[in-house]
């Protein structure tokens, strides 16, 4: 059985020079050379930390495909903390932010990776079709919509 482990996930500030390193040194560790470093001062990015040490990074940018839409860029979990969910965890996080932004959906692709898949069938997402596909012939595409909480009560309020 799985050890239970306690994390905190805190939105930083990629723009910050150490923040950056340690993203990076993050993305070093779980990306390996499999995919190019991102601009960490562009969109929004979480650490997850188990106590004083981060283990986990995600991020989010504006999608360049879709309009008023987040693109979940990447998320990393360090070997030794997988099997904790941090993932979905993130991608929860994340989804708060893209709701305060105002933004109607999120968008991903996953290529050759089970678990991240399964952790956005977790999460609600649904695969689709992108009109201009963006990465490879099997790159599996994922959206959720999202309501925003002044939309959300609009849409409800009834008057009767
Ligand atoms: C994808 C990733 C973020 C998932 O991490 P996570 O949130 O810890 O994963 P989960 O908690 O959902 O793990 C579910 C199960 O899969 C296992 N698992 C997690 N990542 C795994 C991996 N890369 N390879 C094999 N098994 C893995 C977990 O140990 C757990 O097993 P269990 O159910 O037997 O306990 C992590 O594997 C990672 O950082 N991979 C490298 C970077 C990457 O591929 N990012 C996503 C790009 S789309």
């Amino acid at each position: 059985m799985s050890q239970i482990l306690t994390y905190r996930i805190r939105e930083v500030d990629g723009r910050d020079d150490e923040i950056a390193d340690v993203l990076a040194e993050l993305h070093r560790l779980t990306f390996f050379s499999g995919a190019s470093i991102p601009a960490f001062d562009r969109g929004h990015w979480w650490l997850a930390f188990h106590e004083a040490a981060p283990v986990a990074f995600a991020g989010v940018i504006p999608s360049t495909h879709i309009r008023n839409a987040g693109y979940f860029c990447r998320v990393g979990v360090v070997q030794r903390h997988w099997g904790h969910r941090l993932q979905l965890r993130l991608m929860r996080t994340m989804e708060a932010r893209a709701r305060r932004n105002g933004w109607s959906c999120v968008v991903s692709d996953t290529t050759g990776n089970v678990v991240s898949a399964n952790n956005f069938i977790r999460a609600g997402y649904r695969m689709y079709r992108p009109a201009c596909p963006w990465a490879f012939p099997d790159t599996l595409y994922w959206q959720k919509r999202l309501i925003s909480g002044a939309s959300s009560h609009s849409t409800h309020s009834k008057r009767r």
